[in-house]
């Protein structure tokens, strides 16, 4: 249903400001650098004109759970949802619209648009930045469509499909000047675990010797007999860059979009993002080397790794593990140890959960509410704190160590080139074709 957006459309000021920045951004390279371009007080309170106007691409489990957060801050004004299942965008919109009816204390507020095709939605000039909340497959070409269209960027993790999706994001996220922010919310929301980050770059656990990553396993199963598709949605668009294959409800309505390998490499990434990103925060670079066992289930229809045991290590020396359990992330140091996930922080000693930081020492937090974080950074052109670079490296990380299972070699990761060395099956891994025209 086509509504017409009621919200005071982007004001000219708004608009030009963002295309000077991006303008300035793309025409000098040293601005890429530069953290601030404009204070957040040069666009004062939050008048309308000055909200980002968001569009929600992919209104599943995780989406309305963005667009919730999203409608609770006032810097945000959400304008239109995407999604390919008609019955989830329709909620999606009205629930927008129910929600600013009730904060302008009216019956009716019509201003949110629903879309079955995410082009439409990135046609919209109107539109500052989207959020995007589909299905891993669709994470990479839905962003590059939207930096492409000149959109800021709010991406769930798993960051790619691949380890060539990631670095073209990444490429088209610094050519575009577009602001992205990474789903690892435990950034902003969990501050533990930037405390945790803290006192490992700050060196209070001596010398590093050792990172463990834990995230939760993954899952075998899943029904493979063909359903038909259900009405409402456009399975083709959900799809997308994937094979396509017969219709099941495990693959889209169960956790099959989790754990098929076409659609995702399963909990190695689709989790283990959450303490892949910690460890990576705390310590700023990839492993060198990863080797390791795993399962591949050949029954069912999920087909991506479990029982992952990956042993690695750094440039440094230092010791790398990514398992399954507990979701966590441990720093070993020479004077102590420091564990935390979103779930809580420990120590050894526990006296290093008392330090205090120095004014000199280097500060990881930014706002504690990761939504906000990137609403500020579209403002202001500052970089939120889970930025692209960062978002890439631990994403890599997850992809090496499924490669590293799949072949049962011992993978060697060139940081400097980017590429996996002196072994041409696995190097080819890290590419994976797509569907036309969807390919990233
Ligand atoms: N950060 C976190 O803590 C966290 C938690 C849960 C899920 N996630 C991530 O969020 C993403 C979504 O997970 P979910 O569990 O909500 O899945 P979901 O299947 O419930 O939701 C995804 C939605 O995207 C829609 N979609 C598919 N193709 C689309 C397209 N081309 N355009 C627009 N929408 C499209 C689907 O129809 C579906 O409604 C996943 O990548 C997942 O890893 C993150």
């Amino acid at each position: 249903m086509t509504r017409p957006t009621l919200r005071p459309s982007l004001t000219m000021n708004s608009l030009s400001r963002r295309r000077f920045l991006r303008q300035t951004t793309l025409g000098s390279a040293t601005a890429l650098s530069l953290p601030t371009l404009l204070p957040a007080s040069v666009f004062g309170a939050n008048a309308p004109s000055q909200r980002v106007a968001v569009g929600h691409i992919g209104v599943g489990g995780q989406g309305r759970g963005l667009m919730d957060g999203f409608l609770g801050l006032p810097q945000n004004q959400s304008v239109a949802v995407c999604d390919p299942i008609q019955e989830r965008r329709e909620a999606a919109a009205q629930r927008v619209e129910q929600h600013y009816a009730a904060a302008k204390g009216q019956d009716v507020y019509r201003g949110c648009r629903a879309y079955a095709d995410f082009r439409e939605l990135l046609a919209r000039d109107d539109l500052d930045a989207v959020v995007i909340a589909s299905p891993d497959h669709w994470h990479v070409p839905l962003a590059l469509a939207a930096v492409r269209a000149g959109k800021d960027v709010y991406v769930e993790k798993p960051l790619g499909l691949s380890i060539e999706q990631g670095l073209a994001l990444r490429a088209a996220v610094h050519l575009h000047g577009a602001v992205f922010q990474y789903g690892t919310q435990q950034r902003s929301f969990n501050s533990h675990c930037g405390f945790a980050c803290e006192l490992v770059r700050n060196g209070y656990l001596g010398e590093l010797k050792a990172v463990h990553v834990v995230a939760p396993n993954g899952s075998t199963g899943g029904r493979a007999v063909p359903q038909p598709v259900p009405a409402g949605l456009d399975y083709d668009l959900w799809l997308g860059p994937a094979p396509v294959t017969p219709y099941t409800e495990d693959r889209v309505f169960g956790t099959g979009r989790w754990f098929i390998y076409d659609y995702a490499i399963g909990f190695i990434a689709g989790w283990g993002a959450h303490p892949l990103d910690v460890a990576h925060w705390g310590y700023p670079h990839i492993p060198v080397e990863y080797r390791g066992t795993g399962r591949i289930p050949t029954e069912g229809l999920f087909d991506t790794v479990v029982d992952w045991d990956v042993q690695g290590r750094y440039a440094s020396g230092v010791e790398f593990t990514l398992k399954t359990g507990t979701d966590k992330t441990t720093f070993v140091g020479t004077d102590g140890w420091v564990a935390a996930s979103r779930g809580g922080i420990s120590a050894a000693p526990e006296s290093l959960l008392e330090r205090k930081l120095k004014p000199d020492d280097v500060r990881l937090l930014r706002d504690n509410h990761h939504y906000r974080d990137f609403l500020n950074g579209v403002r202001t052109r500052q970089t939120p704190v889970s930025d692209i670079d960062s978002a890439a490296q631990s994403d890599f990380m997850s992809h090496l160590g499924d490669i590293a299972v799949r072949t049962g070699r011992t993978i060697r990761w060139d940081p400097a080139t980017e590429t996996i060395l002196g072994d041409t099956a696995a190097a080819r891994m890290t590419r994976r074709a797509g569907r036309a025209p969807w390919a990233a």
